[in-house]
């Protein structure tokens, strides 16, 4: 079986579902269920013996130590972390906690594990991290796309809290040889993703009639991967990526923030018409901006194209589209999610 940290959260959950309608390999998936957790993503799993949930930090060696000696996993993909920017701004300190020191401990008990592995299992073992573009900062708009190569420049205490974490994965294989992945993702959407991110904010409150909010004067530009291609991105690093190495993973969309409501509400206009003709762009409003707000990400996906023949199969009008019909239809998911924490988050950002 595989150990998915962090199986419970929005990419987490998609890998999960995507990773068992390709394969028997049972999956055994470790997360602390904070506020960014949710079991309801994986209900259709309830009965499915190939899925073991274990509610836990992954910051718990001697919890983390047991299930590794218990379920002899031959990879473990860490998804866990703090992933929101704006609650980094608020609050670092969970963000170094579980994004630096749990990753660390993390690294320690797969070590440990690895170490007493017999050589055959040694050799097939993997260790895969999942991180992000944004450790390498901000481009201006006619820089070129961030490389494998582009040097680490972290600006929030989220990217921050990342890029150690992606340093100390880097030091365990070059240490210790521990056989390690890593990816760098570009901005994620899709199903199950937490509405505290831009696009599922957005949607949201759309359909609910509240103001849609643009930090600053909206010309920030994202690099958006519909998180079904991030998955099977991951899933091929895991089979064939070359050990110690990155991989930037990105979809080839860079779009303003403001282009992006705007499509959202575009696509709304035409499947949920408002009630009064009105255009969903009229609830668009702009608000401060984000404090060291990045201006723009930008992946060049090459390297992950040309050595392990990956490709995005979505562009952002499809995934986009999908995306927006499956908030519409999934509005009892989005009644739970939108609960008392996630209410006392938008007083604190937004009032
Ligand atoms: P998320 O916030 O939706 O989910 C994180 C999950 O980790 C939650 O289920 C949470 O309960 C769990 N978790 C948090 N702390 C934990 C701990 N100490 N021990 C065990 N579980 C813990 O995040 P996401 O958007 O699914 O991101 C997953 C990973 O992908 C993160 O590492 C993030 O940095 C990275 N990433 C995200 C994006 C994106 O656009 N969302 C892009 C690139 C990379
Ligand atoms: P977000 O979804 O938080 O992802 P990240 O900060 O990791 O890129 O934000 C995406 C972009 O949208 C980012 O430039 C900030 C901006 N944004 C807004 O303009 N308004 C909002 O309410 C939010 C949450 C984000």
């Amino acid at each position: 079986m595989i150990l998915v940290t962090g199986g419970a959260g929005f990419i987490g959950s998609n890998f999960i579902l995507d990773w068992l309608t390709q394969s028997d390999e049972a999956v055994l998936n470790l997360d602390l269920l904070t506020y960014a957790g949710n079991l309801e993503n994986l209900s259709s799993l309830q009965d499915d013996p190939r899925h073991v949930f274990v509610k836990g930090d992954i910051g718990d060696t001697k919890l983390v130590s047991e299930l590794l000696d218990k379920h002899k996993p031959r990879a473990v993909i860490n998804f866990a972390a703090e992933s929101h920017v704006d609650r980094s701004i608020h609050g670092p300190e969970d963000f170094i906690q579980t994004n630096v020191v749990g990753t660390f401990h993390l690294l320690e008990s797969a070590r440990a594990y690895w170490a007493e592995l017999d050589e055959e299992a040694k050799s097939d073992f993997r260790f895969l991290h999942v991180s992000t573009d944004e450790v390498y900062g901000t481009l201006g708009n006619s820089d070129p796309a961030f490389t494998e190569a582009t040097p680490y420049a972290p600006n929030s205490p989220y990217s921050a809290s990342k890029a150690a974490s992606d340093h100390l994965v880097r030091a365990y294989h070059h240490t210790y040889g521990l056989p390690v992945l890593t990816t760098n993702c570009s901005n994620n959407y899709g199903p199950y993703h937490f509405p505290e991110k831009l696009i599922p904010l957005c949607l949201l409150n759309a359909m609910a009639g509240k103001p849609l909010p643009i930090y600053g004067d909206g010309q920030q530009v994202r690099d958006w991967l519909f998180v079904k291609d991030h998955c099977g991105a991951i899933r091929r690093v895991l089979a064939e990526g070359k050990l110690g190495e990155t991989y930037n993973v990105g979809g080839w969309n860079e779009k303003a923030n403001l282009n992006v409501v705007n499509t959202l509400c575009e696509i709304l206009d035409e499947l949920k018409p408002r009630e009064d003709g009105l255009s969903y762009k009229a609830q668009i409003t702009f608000v401060k901006d984000r404090p060291g707000h990045d201006r723009r990400y930008a992946i060049d996906a090459t390297k992950i194209e040309r050595d392990l023949g990956w490709k995005p199969q979505e562009t952002f009008e499809t995934g986009i589209r999908k995306t927006v019909i499956w908030y519409m239809e999934n509005q009892s998911w989005v009644a739970n999610v939108v609960s008392g924490e996630y209410r006392q988050w938008l007083n604190k950002q937004y009032s």
